[in-house]
């Protein structure tokens, strides 16, 4: 049989490693023959779009220089499935395409949303009795998958996060005059990302010195209090924000995608206008924006090796005879720190997120409790000795006409 496998959702640093994790462990499997890529998630399956894997990956530089790439080499996509009661087109159509292409399993690596394909296609195929298996391999910046201790992708942009964390508190404290840094950090409905930028606490550091999470209640009045506050104690104060707590509406676009998700951003320079208008302050805020979630430069090795012994994984699931599966992992061990790979049922994590816990949130709601550091620093342990080009990181791109 063929295989295809195919990535949603947004960019991490990891999601090549998995792709990487599932040509592998194919290569190494006598039953399995073509490996194809579909281009841009489940729409290369809709549209017949794949390409051979194995006329573009040849040794094992170029896996290694896959695995350090950020983003998607197979680009990615927000696609909503209809309900195959109501449309059944689009089901047809991939099928037609799995059909044409002999594909007896396909992978698909992405976030809460792309699971909801997993859970949809599989559903389909079990009805319709069609045994194609659909396996599903997590990844995510916001870590808010259910089931899994954490996702792929997560602990490379902790590590970013708190790396910069550190290098903009480094920056803000050398003036006399008080000042506050306002730091926006992506995550969605889950605050998971900007907590981690509590490790640093861990590591001696008094700042971030407020910490703001989507899963606690915010006030624009009581942020501003906890700012004063702050500022009584620490000449330059650092505050992390999660881009998706709670603002009035019009501070962000507005604009929404296919999964009804909110285009979030904007928050940092709202509160900075406040600062400056309520306390008038020097005040700056620094949205990391995209590049917490590509800047492999400096992912975290463990999240590197966990993205693709996941996708491996992935691949024995199907070859076992599973579908309709995502690959989760379960934490044993904080310290050494230890996991295993195990399955879920894709319908116990489409469509479902999960909150940071009421107790990494300090009582106050503006701060992360000491408790939270245990489950963070495992994950940003260990760096990837990076392929360098003329200065710049290498990187494993495919031919763009291949991907329009
Ligand atoms: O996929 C997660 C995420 O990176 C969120 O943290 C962020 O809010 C969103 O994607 C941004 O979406 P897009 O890549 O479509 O701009």
């Amino acid at each position: 049989m063929n295989i295809a496998v195919a990535q949603s959702g947004g960019p991490t640093c990891a999601i090549n490693a998995s792709l990487v994790g599932v040509f592998k462990e194919s290569l190494k499997e006598p039953e399995i023959d073509a490996i194809f890529g579909s281009v841009n998630g489940i729409e290369g399956m809709i549209e017949n779009h794949l390409i051979d894997l194995k006329t573009m990956i040849f040794t094992n530089e170029d896996m290694e220089l896959l695995r350090q790439t950020p983003s998607t080499v197979l680009g990615s996509c927000r696609y909503k499935l209809p309900d195959w009661h109501e449309d059944e087109s689009v089901y047809k159509r991939i099928l037609r395409t799995m059909q044409q292409r002999q594909i007896g399993a396909f992978f698909y690596i992405g976030g809460n949303d792309s699971m909801d394909t997993v859970q949809k296609l599989s559903a389909y195929f079990a009805e319709q009795e069609i045994d194609i298996k659909i396996i599903g391999i997590p990844k995510t910046i916001d870590n808010d998958l259910c089931v899994t201790d954490h996702t792929p992708g997560f602990g490379s942009a902790a590590k970013y996060v708190a790396t910069t964390m550190q290098e903009i508190i480094r920056d803000s404290s050398v003036y006399s005059i008080p000042s506050v840094t306002i730091v926006e950090v992506m995550g969605r409905h889950a605050g998971w990302l900007t907590a981690s930028s509590a490790v640093l606490h861990g590591l001696g550091e008094a700042a971030p010195h407020l910490i703001y999470v989507p899963e606690a209640d915010f006030s624009l009045e009581k942020f501003m209090k906890d700012v004063r506050q702050e500022m009584a104690k620490h000449k330059a104060v650092i505050v992390a924000v999660s881009e998706g707590i709670e603002v009035p509406e019009g501070v962000q676009s507005g604009v929404v995608d296919n999964f009804g998700h909110k285009y979030l951003s904007g928050i940092g320079s709202y509160l900075e206008r406040a600062v400056r208008a309520e306390i008038g302050c020097k005040v700056r805020s620094i949205e990391l924006n995209v590049m917490q979630r590509c800047s492999s430069h400096l992912c975290s090795r463990t999240d590197i090796d966990e993205s693709e012994a996941i996708g491996s994984a992935g691949v024995r699931c199907a070859l076992r005879g599973e579908t309709g599966k995502v690959m989760v992992f379960r934490r044993l061990n904080d310290m050494p720190y230890t996991v295993t790979i195990e399955t879920a049922d894709a319908k116990e994590v489409a469509n479902r997120e999960k909150a940071l816990p009421r107790e990494y949130i300090n009582a106050a709601g503006n701060n992360i409790t000491d408790q939270a550091l245990g489950y963070f620093m495992p994950l940003i342990q260990g760096e990837l000795v990076i392929q360098m080009n003329h200065g710049v990181p290498a990187h494993f791109t495919i031919q763009e006409s291949l991907l329009k």
